[in-house]
């Protein structure tokens, strides 16, 4: 059976913390300037439906770091963009490039996609998830507080794809997970219900802070919903991570951001540039995170 990664729940837990090892591993080999080039020749299709600068740029940059070579694929200019059905595309991309990462709205196209496709698939973000983003942020944490098990993580905002994979990631990595939103911004029920033993709710942020050794947050108006950013605005005024805030949390907590930001939206100037903040070795860690799942995509038989 071929591999993929849609969600962090494709891959058991002694998986996920070797691809955190592995991925420091990968990082030392890369700034020693020592090449280590064990995929020449493969080749990584990339699909991009939605915009793009960290993931497009790690997974590019991944590949010809380990002597490959990557793809990019926009719905302008290939077939998929012109009604190819994904069935098709999914056959025939398949046979010529050995991997395939899909970053897309709907996490269904991607199932399907991956349902058609002979080589791993490894979602780059949908609508529901964003898993490599979690990879990243795992390893973040494991290089500046060690391990997470056991830890509290408060993410503050949108019940959105990375709340999401939050989500997965407290039941994969076994730390708690206090989400403050408010109503009507709610993650998946059918999801919340399944994590409810590491995930609480609550609507004051102040009250989800406490305590953790990690606070998070994204954007309010994730991609596809730019014309509902008047009004989430308004809905989430009070759920920005700011000094007072993170006065709150545990005085060691660090601060992360998946990116792009909106300063003094969901997070205050002063926090996402100050010294807790961790959001751009987060950032930097996309590369090495990946090179590290692909490197066990590209060689698991
Ligand atoms: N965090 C993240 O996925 O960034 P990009 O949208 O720039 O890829
Ligand atoms: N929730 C954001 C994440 C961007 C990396 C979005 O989907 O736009």
């Amino acid at each position: 059976m071929t591999q993929h990664f849609l969600t962090l729940m494709d891959l058991d837990k002694g998986t996920l913390r070797h691809l955190i090892d592995r991925a420091i591993e990968l990082k030392a080999i890369q700034k020693s300037g020592e090449l280590f080039e064990p995929f020449k020749n493969r080749v990584l299709g990339m699909i991009f439906d939605k915009s793009s600068t960290r993931t497009r740029v790690s997974f590019e940059t991944g590949m010809v770091q380990f002597g490959g070579h990557a793809i990019f694929l926009s719905p302008r200019d290939t077939q998929l963009g012109r009604g190819e059905p994904v069935e098709d595309s999914a056959r025939v991309l398949s046979r010529m490039v050995d991997a395939i990462m899909i970053r897309t709205y709907d996490h269904a196209n991607l199932e399907r996609f991956a349902e058609y496709s002979d080589v791993p698939v490894i979602n780059a973000l949908t609508d529901m998830y964003h898993p490599c983003q979690l990879l990243a942020d795992m390893q973040t944490y494991h290089e500046h507080r060690g391990d997470i098990s056991g830890k509290t993580v408060a993410y503050i905002g949108d019940g959105n794809n990375m709340c999401h994979s939050y989500m997965n990631a407290a039941r994969q990595y076994g730390f708690t997970l206090n989400v403050a939103v408010p109503e009507g911004f709610d993650p998946d029920a059918a999801l919340l219900k399944e994590t409810g033993h590491c995930v609480n709710i609550f609507r004051k942020p102040e009250e989800a802070v406490v305590g953790a050794h990690l606070v998070t947050t994204d954007v309010w108006a994730s991609m596809g919903q730019e014309e509902e950013q008047a009004i989430r605005a308004e809905r989430f005024t009070g759920y920005q991570v700011n000094d007072e805030l993170m006065a709150l949390a545990d005085k060691e907590a660090i601060f992360m951001h998946c990116l792009p930001a909106h300063r003094e939206e969901e997070v205050s100037a002063s926090v996402i540039d100050g010294p807790q903040s961790v959001v751009w070795d987060q950032a930097e860690n996309r590369l090495h995170a990946q090179k590290a799942l692909l490197e066990l995509l590209l060689t698991k038989k």
